[in-house]
């Protein structure tokens, strides 16, 4: 097994089975959607649908980006993308570096014959672009996974802690610069759950970019995910450390609207909720995206994933309802700050 697939089998087994969340305050619990007891709307009027990336989903809900590059992450990604499919919402796919070192695991992310029709967004780590990937091969990799969108991933603190790490970020807003041209569909980027701040923000916004994806502290911590794979102590020291370290989602999403007005904003990290995930929407979000409890959902078998999006959604429609808001553009605003001095 190479070291990639190596690292990929020992992540998916720790978010399976480990406890790889911070617990760190994602920020959201500070505000509270306003309740409407005259909502002026029939529940069956509200309408979840929402366009991101040129194609609509019946709910403004996306699994967030987690794997690929073996026989077990392809036997995940495939019933990821079915429930996606039956359910007409998002999915993003995992890194998919490994299939420019090694094309044979290519079918790891396989999935457009399962779920033809379901936004995918196919998944690079950015700091690559400064490791000789190119936009070409970027372009190469959208084209062969079927990808409707890419998600360049900026995860500065996880390659730290990782003593294997690619840790030369210098000129990378430089390179993204010159590669998203290259590359035919609609470009967002993430972080991994150390979120998105105002600074990181304004820079990203000068790019050519659909959009950006929060994945804000508050939930999966990859500074702890590395943490418990090291042996080497300050390793170790560090990941614990710096396991809720970075911008809470909340902020995450304030931030990147701001500096995306009119762009499409995707807010994740620690939504567990979908009180939680309503609140992304009413602070500004477009559509929301959660991973770790996807992968819990489906590694108990398509069933219990698609009883997990069918809860999500149910709740988000009644939300939407008792928030007065049609649809989720309309939740937009329908929130207050908690006071907490009484
Ligand atoms: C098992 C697993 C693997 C992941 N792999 C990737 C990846 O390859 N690329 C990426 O951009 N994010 C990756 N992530 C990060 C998620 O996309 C997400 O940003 C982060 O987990 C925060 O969301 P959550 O709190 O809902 O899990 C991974 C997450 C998990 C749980």
């Amino acid at each position: 097994m190479s070291d990639i697939a190596h690292r990929k089998t020992e992540h998916l087994d720790l978010c399976r089975d480990g406890e790889v969340e911070s617990g760190a305050d994602s920020g959201l619990s500070r505000y509270r959607l306003v309740y409407r007891a005259l909502p002026e709307l029939d529940l069956a009027d509200v309408d979840l649908r929402t366009r991101i990336a040129g194609k609509t989903l019946r709910a403004p809900l996306i699994i967030g980006a987690m794997t690929g590059g073996t026989d077990e992450a392809r036997r995940v990604n495939r019933i990821l993308a079915q429930g996606a499919q039956l359910r007409g919402i998002g999915l993003a796919l995992g890194s998919a570096r490994i299939v420019l070192e090694r094309p044979e695991s290519a079918s790891s992310f396989e999935v457009r014959d399962v779920a033809p029709d379901v936004l995918l967004f196919a998944n690079l780590g950015a700091v690559q672009l400064n490791r000789g990937i190119t936009g070409d091969d970027a372009a190469r990799l959208v084209e062969l996974l079927g990808a409707d969108a890419l998600n360049l991933h900026l995860n500065p603190l996880q390659e730290a802690i990782q003593p294997e790490g690619d840790t030369c970020f210098r000129g990378l807003g430089e390179r993204m610069a010159e590669a998203i041209p290259r590359i035919p569909v609609p470009v967002f980027v993430k972080e991994v759950g150390a979120g998105i701040g105002p600074e990181t923000a304004a820079l990203l916004a000068c790019l050519p970019l659909a959009g950006v994806e929060t994945a804000g502290v508050g939930g999966t911590s990859w500074a702890r995910i590395e943490a418990l794979r090291q042996r080497d102590p300050k390793a170790w020291a560090a990941g614990m450390a710096l396991a809720g370290f970075g911008v809470p989602t909340a902020e995450s999403v304030l931030a990147c609207r701001e500096a995306f007005p009119d762009r499409t904003v995707i807010a994740s990290g620690g939504l567990r909720t979908p009180v939680e995930m309503a609140t992304c929407l009413a602070l500004g979000a477009d559509a929301v995206a959660a991973a770790l409890p996807f992968l819990k959902a489906a590694s108990e078998g398509l069933d219990a994933l698609l009883a997990a999006i069918d809860a999500m959604v149910h709740t988000l429609r009644i939300l939407c309802f008792v928030t007065g808001a049609r649809t989720p553009v309309e939740l937009r605003g329908r929130v207050a700050a908690v006071d907490r001095s009484r």
